[in-house]
């Protein structure tokens, strides 16, 4: 069996990693991720430096080289098109098409969809078109304090919240006006109420029709401890044996799961194909209330890398399954262990700036420590010795263990001993005093 593998983050290294198992992997990335590259080096597989977004050069790829199963699990990828170009050639592959993966590129479309789904899980919100009707929704919601996001993708980065990122209503209404302004020809821009509480996400793996639910998974979206300085694309994740969160009470992971199925559900009966992963990002509020933040077509990044060490079956099996619509109760089952990540990321990354910076490790002794590596924004320049590439999230850290504050500790055991150079970490990802405040946030 050949699989392909689009894109290079440590989300696609999980798995290529969990794909070489049991089948020869080839690549279509931006740059060479070193983790991906051995993988790809390791089954025999073949790598093309290109861009991922590029509908042509992926299938090219693909019927060139006699690939059979190919994952997509990026949103640029997704957004541009790629999986419609493998199904329209015939190659078997996971991954929603494009207007499978609307809910995540279109947020207008998405708060649509969500009403219709599980009405009672969605924010209060408006949807505005022109520049009239944003003043007019500022004028309903008055002082109470808002969350404005832009429709399109944004990296995970570009929904501002009046107390993090905006002074107050009067600011989210100039970035409500200038989003609509940048809009092109179909503005919109997303308006709803600000929720407070603790956020956290569910990674639904479903056929379009069946759905394995993996535990829930807490990221880390904000640069520095204590979540100040500005948002990322995650900072690392963790998820418990339970399946649900500290915060959390089992009959609110139900809720999530029974929501996410909905959702599933409403997309297949709109004919909407969906393969892959519907990626919830929920919010639980001091009252106890379950509230969508937004649907992602595609595993979360680093949410992927806990929940593909978890997966005990064959993934390229699941994969085919995915693919052709075949899923079965039961086929997909998760390990009783729990998880933690770390990313490390350059100096400047969310911060600005555009530096190279070499690092090193000493990857055996990591590995020996039971820490996974995967690789993300860097290249291998001679051995253990690296470059970063760009300004982004460089290399993720993974450990197991009976709870996340177990692993998180072989994880910065292995940063403080085996990692050399500028590279940063949050140091209070999974640690006991932040799992406590977490839930003391939402008074638990
Ligand atoms: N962890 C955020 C994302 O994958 O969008």
């Amino acid at each position: 069996m050949k699989t392909l593998i689009v894109g290079n983050g440590g989300r696609e290294s999980a798995l290529a990693e969990r794909m070489s198992e049991s089948s020869k992997v080839s690549a279509v990335m931006g740059h060479m991720n070193p983790s991906i590259a051995d993988v790809v080096e390791k089954t025999g597989g073949l790598i093309k430096i290109g861009k991922v977004t590029d509908p042509n050069l992926v299938t090219d790829f693909a019927e060139e080289n006699g690939i059979d199963l190919v994952m997509v699990s990026a949103d640029s990828p997704l957004e541009a098109g790629v999986v419609d170009a493998l199904l329209k050639k015939g190659i078997a592959t996971v991954g929603p098409d494009r207007e499978g993966a609307r809910i995540e590129w279109d947020k207008a479309f998405s708060r649509e969809l969500i009403q219709e789904a599980a009405p009672e899980a969605n924010p209060v919100h408006r949807i505005a078109r022109s520049r009239e009707e944003v003043l007019e929704v500022f004028r309903e919601f008055g002082d109470a304090p808002v969350a404005v996001k832009p429709r399109g993708l944004t990296g995970g980065k570009g929904v501002k919240v009046v107390g993090p990122h905006l002074r107050d209503n009067d600011n989210a209404k100039n970035f409500a006006l200038s989003l609509i302004q940048e809009g092109g020809s179909d503005p919109a821009v997303i308006i709803e109420e600000k929720i407070e509480g603790v956020e956290f996400t569910l990674q639904a793996i479903t056929d379009g029709r069946t759905v394995a639910f993996p535990p829930a998974s807490y990221d880390y979206p904000y640069r520095f401890e204590g979540d100040k300085g500005p948002g990322t694309g995650g900072m690392g994740a963790y998820t418990m044996r339970e399946r649900a969160l500290p915060f959390m009470t089992p009959e609110e992971y139900e809720k999530i799961c029974s929501i996410s199925r909905s959702v599933v559900t409403h997309l297949h009966e709109k004919g909407l194909r969906f393969s892959g992963v519907l990626n919830g990002g929920f919010f639980i509020t001091p009252r106890g209330e379950v509230r969508v933040i937004e649907f992602n077509a595609r595993f979360g990044d680093p949410e992927c890398m806990n929940i593909m060490s978890l997966v005990e079956q064959d993934w390229v099996d699941v994969m085919g399954k995915l693919a052709s619509g075949t899923l079965q109760e039961g086929d997909i089952t998760f390990r009783d262990t729990a998880t933690s990540l770390n990313y490390l990321v350059t100096p400047e990354y969310a911060l600005g700036g555009s530096p190279g910076h070499n690092f090193s490790i000493n990857r055996n002794a990591i590995e020996s420590a039971g820490v996974q590596i995967h690789f993300s924004a860097c290249e291998r320049t001679k051995g253990d010795h690296y470059r970063t590439v760009g300004n982004s999230r460089v290399m993720a850290l993974l450990a197991h263990g009976q709870t996340p504050v177990d692993a998180r500790e072989k994880i910065i055991e292995a940063i403080a001993s085996h990692v050399s150079g500028p590279l940063q970490h949050r140091t209070d990802i999974a640690s006991e005093q932040n799992i406590r405040h977490i839930s003391s946030l939402i008074g638990r």
